[in-house]
C-alpha cells in the first residue's frame, strides 16, 4: 500500500492509471476510520482495480467554534487498518498543499446546501463540495462511495456530480451500525457512557416513526413531532432539526407518498449527531429502501 502526501504526486500516478486502463474507486474520507468507513471500500472493490482512500480533516468543512481542532487524527492507525483490508492507496495531503496561499473558488450546490445541516452549519457544504470536487480531479476515479449516514451530503454530491458532468459513478453505501443501533461515526467517540445510550434515541426514534407509519400515519407532520417527541426524553439531547423531506429536492413534505427520507440532526452534550431512514410507501404498504436506489432527477 502506497501512502501519498503530495497531490501533484496522486494526480501524476491517477493520469498514468487512467492511461495503463485501470479503473479507479475512492473512498474520501476525513480519518479516525471505523468499521462504517471499512465497508465503503467494499462497494468498490468489485469492480476496480485501485482503491484510493483519501484521508483529509477538511478545514473548509468546519465552522467557527466546531471542532476542527479536536476532531481525532491517527494516519499512523488508519493506515494500519487500510493495510489489512486490501487499499492500495492512501492519499493523505496537508492543508497547505490543498489550500494553496490565495485559494479562492468554493462549488455551491445551490438549493441543497443551505437546508437542513446547511442551515445550522453554514458553508459546511460548500467546503465539502469544493475538496470532493478536488480530489475528483486529484484522484480522477471512475468510481467514489459516501455512506447514507450523510445522507444530505451524498445527495449533493449527486447533484453536483450530474451538474458538473464529472465521469464519475457516485455510489451509496448503507449506514454501518453497532449492535445497539447507533450509526458509527468518527464523533461517537466524543461521547461519554451517558450520553451513548442518550444517542440511541436518535435510530429509535426513526423506527418509532416508521412503525407509526406501518400503523397507516402519512401526515408529514405528525410524524416530525412523534420523532421530536421521543427525542425529548433525552436530558442532555438538543434536537436541531427533524424532518421528512423529498429524496432528491431536500424539500420538506406534507404527507407521505412514494419514496422519503426522514432525517435528523441533535446536540448530545457537545456532539452533533445525525441520523436518517429512507422509505418508499406503495400501495398503503411501506417498506426502508437504500438511499442509492432512490433515482436522481433526471437532467438530460
Ligand atoms: O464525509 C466525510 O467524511 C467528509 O465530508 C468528506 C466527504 C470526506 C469530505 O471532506
Amino acid at each position: 500500500m502506497e501512502i501519498i502526501r503530495e497531490p501533484e504526486r496522486m494526480q501524476a500516478l491517477a493520469l498514468r492509471l487512467r492511461r495503463e486502463g485501470k479503473r479507479v474507486g475512492l473512498v474520501p474520507t476525513m480519518g479516525a476510520l471505523h468499521a462504517g468507513h471499512l465497508s465503503l471500500l467494499e462497494h468498490v472493490r468489485r469492480d476496480c482495480d485501485v482503491i484510493v482512500v483519501s484521508i483529509f480533516v477538511n478545514p473548509i468543512q468546519f465552522g467557527p467554534g466546531e471542532d476542527l481542532e479536536r476532531y481525532p487524527r491517527d494516519l499512523e492507525g488508519d493506515a494500519e487498518k487500510l493495510r489489512e483490508v486490501g487499499c492500495h492507496v492512501v492519499f493523505a495531503p496537508d492543508v497547505g498543499s490543498v489550500y494553496r496561499p490565495g485559494a479562492r473558488t468554493r462549488v455551491i450546490v445551490e438549493e441543497l446546501e443551505d437546508v437542513l445541516c446547511g442551515a445550522s452549519r453554514p458553508g459546511h457544504f460548500r467546503g465539502v463540495a469544493t475538496i470532493v470536487t478536488k480530489l475528483f480531479h486529484l484522484v480522477q476515479p471512475h468510481v467514489a462511495v459516501f455512506g447514507q449516514k450523510d445522507a444530505q451530503q451524498a445527495i449533493l454530491l449527486q447533484r453536483m456530480t450530474r451538474d458538473l458532468d464529472f465521469p464519475v459513478e457516485l455510489r451509496i453505501a448503507p449506514i454501518v451500525r453497532d449492535p445497539d443501533g447507533l450509526a458509527l461515526s468518527s464523533r461517537n467517540a466524543y461521547l461519554d457512557a451517558q450520553q451513548r445510550s442518550e444517542a440511541l434515541l436518535l435510530q429509535e426514534s426513526l423506527r418509532s416513526a416508521y412503525r407509526l407509519v406501518d400503523a397507516g400515519e402519512r401526515d408529514a407532520e405528525i410524524l416530525r413531532r412523534h420523532v421530536r417527541e421521543h427525542l425529548s426524553s433525552g436530558k442532555q439531547l438538543r434536537i436541531d432539526y427533524v424532518d421528512l423531506v423529498d429524496a432528491q429536492t431536500l424539500r420538506p413534505l406534507r404527507r407521505l407518498d412514494g419514496r422519503a427520507l426522514l432525517l435528523l440532526a441533535a446536540w448530545v452534550g457537545k456532539t452533533r449527531l445525525i441520523d436518517n431512514l429512507a422509505l418508499e410507501v406503495r400501495h398503503n404498504e411501506v417498506r426502508e429502501v437504500a438511499l442509492e436506489h432512490i433515482p436522481g432527477e433526471e437532467t438530460r
